[in-house]
């Protein structure tokens, strides 16, 4: 019976209005007015019991940067010293003290030691005590509230207090003034639906019969001769020197993110057979299934799409036979919601699912998708929470803006890019595929923001703990020998300003390691167009006509080929574009790098944007192109950093050098 108390409390959720706050107690938060069509009720039954969550004050979070450097600079003598999750969990848990401060408290107030529960992140302590106990401890009144549209009915009070010690150890307690806001993925109205996944696109094949090879192909091998207008693996290795990979060994298994796109075996099969003859065929990933992710499907399937097939065709190209391991995420209602991959980072560290940071606890219902899934044929399974250890290295070619997520969502998902950084994952995320924009129809008909869609739109994530990869190409008439420009193209309708996402976030700051990058880029290379001084809670966006964000992180931090790739989607043959395939190699090119290491016995890389920012000698500068967009020029690629393809491609040889030599 009393569960079913539990459970029909929180259903309902539970407010409070304010008691005269005896001298110990002093106020800790107050609410200024209720949200809009919410009303106060009645007050909640004094014997109801009430689920209390009581968030801890994080320490440390000022100092992670500081810990992930410590591991991850290359001048760093700890470079490589990864931790392990309990020590970045007790890194980064409330201090013992205080957390024994608060439970000393709770419990010379008559809460049962046995009923103190503390969270396995240890970032909060949770108790079921009845609502006169709540309304005791924290000087309060709690009441029903509802919603006048729905008829919802949440519990929540006006204001509370807590003893005067115990107050610095605590960020805030629930049920209390905040009647479980529910977050909204965008700010703004959208003309079309919403679509997570600017994937690879799909242009005509074959676009010009008249097309001959390039001046000076014809010194090249066969296989070769092509490579400005059919991108094949053999082009691929041959633009950035790399080996034909032979080590398989077990702990450098790459991860690749899909979601709402399914691979199919036949067009592996096919690329294999046509481009990677290194892969034998029937060659597959190992399926880490996470809330209902399925995997893989028929060549003619609605969701075989082409992302799956190109960053597997790309992948097991490159490091075969070093396996991989496929995360699919989400069941295939939820896939083309879920625009915020918390549901992901939840099944990789268990932590994460009721980690509370900047008033934030667990997923965010609006922006995450939600389990058991409710809908019809959804995944009717629980949350994965800490269902898979993490790959070394993960790719991911998925984004949404970083504008459609609430600023404070993106912080705490930031922390934990953070986390596993410490761990020694490597993420490489693809930049975006409309330069400055988001993809048509995310936030505008255009992509962009402010009022008349003339603001860039940064595509997230943009955490600074992630490697952000942009995407670069050959012309029609050159070789590998050329070097590479942007990647920009006239795709067609809805695609006209196809090119490699870049610009500067609005949500993070530059980061200490991109500082010296980015005041090159403007003292040299200054774009000339309005920009604005981003505010606090980043709620100025476009002011005073600016375009883009002049102290924000920059991307992409690197980039690789990404157009005119040959593979077979639905087992037909097209040329594929996008920041989708440059995210692959990178992943590729980091596992090959990993792999060396572990053979003279030493750890991954981990997090490597410190050190190719301190040696920007180790890539090749691409310093032609440019990605207009929003009514404007956009960036253009220069020498040094830009934010159009970063620090440039990968030179295979010196990446290795340079990671060989590091500890
Ligand atoms: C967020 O938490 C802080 C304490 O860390 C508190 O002062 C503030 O009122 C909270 N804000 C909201 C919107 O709940
Ligand atoms: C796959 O190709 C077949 C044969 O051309 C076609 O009938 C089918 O509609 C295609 N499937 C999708 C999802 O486009
Ligand atoms: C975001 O987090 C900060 C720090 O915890 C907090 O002060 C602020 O109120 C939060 N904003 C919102 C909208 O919850
Ligand atoms: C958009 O219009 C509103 C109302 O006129 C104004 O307050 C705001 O500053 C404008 N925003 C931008 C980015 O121009
Ligand atoms: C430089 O980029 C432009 C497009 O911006 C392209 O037309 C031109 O062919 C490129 N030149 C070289 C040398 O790659």
């Amino acid at each position: 019976m009393k569960c079913q108390l539990i459970a029909a409390i929180v259903a309902f959720g539970v407010g409070c209005h304010a008691i005269p706050t005896p001298s110990t107690h002093v106020l800790h938060e107050k609410r200024s007015s209720l949200p809009r069509l919410w009303e106060r009720g009645g007050r909640v039954e004094s014997d109801a019991i009430l689920p209390v969550r009581i968030g801890l004050t994080q320490d440390n979070l000022d100092n992670g940067y500081e810990y992930l450097m410590d591991v991850s600079h290359p001048d760093s003598p700890n470079f490589g010293k990864h931790w392990t999750a309990e020590e970045v969990h007790d890194a980064f848990a409330p201090a013992q003290a205080a957390v024994q401060a608060v439970r000393d408290w709770l419990i010379s107030a008559g809460v049962r030691p046995i009923d103190i529960v503390h969270s396995d992140n240890k970032g909060w302590l949770a108790m079921n005590i009845p609502a006169w106990k709540a309304e005791d401890l924290f000087r309060t009144e709690y009441h029903e509230h509802i919603h006048s549209d729905s008829g919802a009915v949440r519990v929540g009070c006006d204001e509370y207090s807590l003893p005067e010690h115990i107050r610095e150890h605590v960020d805030y307690i629930t049920p209390g003034v905040k009647l479980s806001a529910s977050l909204k993925r965008s700010l703004v109205e959208r003309s079309t639906p919403l679509h997570n996944k600017p994937g690879p696109y799909k242009s005509h094949y074959p676009h010009d019969p008249h097309w001959t090879f390039p001046p000076g192909a014809g010194s090249l091998p066969p296989d070769l001769q092509a490579c400005g207008r059919n991108i094949t693996p053999t082009c691929i290795k041959a633009l950035y020197d790399i080996p034909n990979a032979y080590i398989k060994d077990d702990v450098n298994i790459m991860g690749l993110y899909e979601s709402g796109d399914i691979y199919s075996q036949a067009d592996l099969n096919s690329f294999f057979a046509a481009y990677a003859l290194n892969v034998p065929q029937g060659t597959h990933p190992k399926l880490d299934s996470i809330d209902g992710g399925e995997a893989p499907v028929a060549p003619g399937s609605e969701y075989n799409t082409g992302e799956s097939d190109i960053d597997m065709d790309l992948t097991f190209s490159l490091i075969y036979p070093q396996t991989v391991t496929l995360y699919q995420v989400d069941d295939n209602i939820e896939a083309f919601t879920d625009g915020g991959f918390n549901t992901f980072l939840d099944a990789l560290d268990g932590s994460y699912c009721t980690y509370t940071a900047y008033n934030i606890t667990g997923d965010s219902p609006g922006v995450d998708a939600v389990y058991p899934d409710p809908a019809p044929g959804g995944y009717k399974g629980p949350l994965a929470c800490g269902t898979y250890t993490p790959t070394r290295v993960i790719s991911v070619s998925y984004g949404v803006s970083e504008y459609d997520a609430p600023l404070n969502y993106t912080r705490r998902q930031c922390n934990e890019f953070l986390k596993l950084g410490l761990q020694g994952h490597t993420f490489v995320w693809a930049s975006g595929d409309y330069g400055v924009a988001s993809f048509p129809g995310d936030d505008s008909d255009n992509g962009c923001l402010g009022n008349d869609s003339t603001v860039y739109n940064p595509s997230f994530p943009t955490c600074p703990y992630v490697t952000n990869v942009g995407a670069t190409r050959l012309y029609d008439d050159q070789t590998i020998l050329d070097r590479e420009s942007a990647m920009q193209a006239d795709l067609g309708p809805s695609a006209e300003l196809f090119s490699s996402a870049g610009g500067f976030a609005n949500y993070f700051p530059v980061p200490e390691y991109q500082k010296s990058a980015i005041a090159t880029y403007f003292a040299k290379h200054d774009p000339g167009l309005p920009y604005y001084y981003i505010n606090a809670d980043a709620s100025n966006i476009g002011a005073n006509g600016g375009f883009y964000n002049r102290v924000g992180r920059g991307f992409p931090d690197v980039s690789a080929n990404g157009a005119e790739l040959l593979a077979y989607v639905n087992q037909s043959l097209g040329h594929w574009w996008g920041t989708s395939l440059a995210a692959p190699i990178w992943g590729s090119v980091v596992t090959l790098i990993n792999e060396e290491r572990t053979a003279v016995g030493k750890g991954p890389v981990g997090f490597i944007n410190p050190t190719l920012y301190a040696n920007a000698w180790a890539l090749n500068d691409i310093v032609n192109g440019s990605n207009p967009g929003c009514g404007s020029a956009g960036f253009a690629a220069v020498e040094g950093w830009d934010p159009v393809t970063g620090l440039g491609t990968p030179s295979f040889p010196r990446l290795l050098a340079l990671f060989l030599g590091l500890p």
